[in-house]
């Protein structure tokens, strides 16, 4: 029930606050997972029992870190985080990753290129054998849409567009002003050749295959959180 996958979001994030410690410099995640931890730290924070600065992979995380009081570091040569924390839309057991079902990929990656340490949230139908199920996001940008899409169903994807109706195109934007293509593969049983095919099409800014770049994911599955190590 819905009731039920909330409570093992909270309870994957609230596991995850034991990775942090007074002094670090975090990356916030995006999503509904990662906005229970930033919730929570924010707790921490004004409670007096963390000092810690952070920056958010998207405006919708930056703005309830703000709310919460979580000081903002800016992004600026040199920065870089002792750990972030995100959720994701689907992990394995070797913790190869799909993300980007909230639009925010790209600032996820970079935040994780910049990090010492990804921790994954997850609640318990995240946890997959193989990645696929969920469609593949891609952050694409408008000029090239046409052949982007031509260049996935070549490669066995059926792409869609990400729509939002309150656009007035009707599509939906990143924060960065580019599209969101959501490809169906079904299942993708070599995300590495997948990943570079993909990065190998002009105009695809990022896709949100994060491989090899997760250290560790807490998985809640009802009362419990697991955690699965790389
Ligand atoms: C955001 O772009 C995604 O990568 C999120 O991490 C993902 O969609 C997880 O969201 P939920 O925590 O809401 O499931």
């Amino acid at each position: 029930t819905p009731t039920n996958q909330e409570d093992e979001k909270r309870h994957a994030a609230a596991t995850a606050l034991r990775w942090v410690r007074s002094g670090m410099v975090l990356g916030l995640g995006s999503g509904s997972t990662s906005a229970h931890f930033i919730t929570l730290l924010g707790e921490k924070v004004q409670a007096g029992e963390l000092q810690i600065q952070a920056t958010a992979t998207s405006q919708a995380s930056e703005a309830l870190a703000r709310q919460l009081g979580i000081p903002l570091l800016e992004p600026r040569r040199g920065l870089r985080f002792d750990l972030t924390v995100d959720g994701a839309d689907e992990l394995d057991a070797q913790l190869q990753l799909m993300k980007g079902g909230g639009g925010a990929l790209l600032r996820e990656k970079v935040l994780k290129t910049a990090s010492d340490y990804l921790l994954i949230i997850a609640d318990s139908s995240k946890y997959v054998a193989q990645l696929g199920r969920f469609p593949l996001p891609l952050e694409v940008v408008p000029f090239a849409l046409p052949w982007v899409l031509d260049a996935v169903e070549k490669l066995g994807g059926a792409p869609v567009v990400r729509p939002n109706q309150s656009q007035p195109d009707g599509l939906y934007r990143s924060d960065q002003g580019n599209l969101l293509v959501d490809c169906h593969f079904k299942v993708i049983s070599e995300p590495e050749q997948l990943a570079l095919q993909l990065q190998a099409v002009p105009g695809i800014v990022e896709h949100g295959l994060f491989l090899g770049m997760a250290q560790a994911a807490v998985v809640a599955r009802g009362e419990q959180a697991v955690v699965v190590r790389a």
